[in-house]
């Protein structure tokens, strides 16, 4: 169909990037479920198969050029067009600061910030010789306030916000508009796969049993998690509303601590965090 929109979606191999390409498909998006492993692409490309979308799967990983620029290249020949990017790709690193080292660090940045600035670039010379398209940026509600352990992925996630509402007005002359999406906790692999510095593992580390304590408390807030199928709604809307709003919180605690962190101040808020986390 030549006036069917195009979307590409990172990191659809599993939770919110195959929800939301799933969602997309279904809803008449020639979508592209990009992912680093093809091999993990069976399941979704059963899915597709079965329900007959248009729903194809491209190899892209978000922390090499060469990769990006490869992906983009294939969907903008295939596709002709990209009129909604995705960036959903990401991970968290817990530990005390003085545990992470460097390259811990550094590779969180290069997934959580640089990867999306990086499909961006590729993907914006597109959208802006079209005059259209969104942007949907997958910050986090971490991305407004911080707990205790997690400085390299709240300092991601804030990246995301500043990073998003500053190309908002950049790209706004050109009819592309940028969405932020603030997921409260989503029942993904994000909390099983959540990276812990390696020596904040050690018992020696003066940080370990505070990170023990966070640990557990993160489970039990994971039990309340709400399914990827919420957010992937919520981008729909998104994308399908004529004026998006800039920022959509997803999940009742998401919502609850955004209120909290605009109502409080920042010393009531980080009592409100350090009483969450006894
Ligand atoms: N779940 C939550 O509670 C929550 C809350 C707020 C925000 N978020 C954010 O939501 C986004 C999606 O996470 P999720 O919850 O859906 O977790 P998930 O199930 O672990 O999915 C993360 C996805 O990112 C992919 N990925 C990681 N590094 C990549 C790279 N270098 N290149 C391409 N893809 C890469 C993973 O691929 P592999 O399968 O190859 O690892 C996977 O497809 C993340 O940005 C996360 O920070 C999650």
């Amino acid at each position: 169909m030549a006036d069917q929109k195009v979307a590409v979606v990172t990191g659809s191999s599993s939770g919110m990037g195959y929800e939301t390409a799933l969602a997309l498909a279904r809803n008449g998006f020639r979508t592209y479920a990009t992912m680093r492993n093809i091999e993990k692409a069976k399941t979704i490309t059963d899915v597709a198969k079965k329900e007959n979308l248009s729903l194809h799967t491209v190899k892209l990983d978000v922390t090499d050029e060469r990769s990006v620029d490869d992906a983009i290249k294939i969907i903008k020949s295939e596709a002709g067009r990209i009129d909604v990017l995705v960036n959903n790709a990401g991970y968290g690193l817990m530990g005390a600061l003085e545990d992470l080292s460097m390259s811990e660090i550094k590779a969180q940045y290069e997934t959580n910030v640089f990867g999306l600035i990086r499909v961006t670039q590729a993907v914006l010379p597109t959208m802006r010789e079209q005059k259209s398209g969104i942007i949907v940026n997958i910050s986090s509600i971490g991305g407004k306030m911080a707990i205790p352990l997690q400085s390299p992925y709240h300092g991601t996630k804030f990246a995301v916000e500043g990073l998003s509402e500053s190309i908002a007005y950049d790209l706004e002359p050109f009819g592309i508009k940028v969405v932020i999406i603030e997921p409260g906790a989503i029942k993904t692999n994000f909390d099983t796969g959540m990276l812990v510095a390696k020596k904040n593992q050690n018992p020696s580390s003066p940080y370990y049993n505070s990170m023990r304590k966070l640990q557990s408390s993160i489970n039990s807030h994971f039990k309340n998690a709400i399914p990827p199928s919420k957010v992937a709604e919520v981008i729909l809307n998104a994308i399908t509303t004529p004026n998006p709003s800039l920022r959509y919180t997803v999940g009742e605690d998401a919502a609850l601590l955004a209120q909290k962190r605009k109502e409080l101040s920042d010393s009531e808020f980080q009592k409100l965090v350090l009483d969450f986390f006894k």
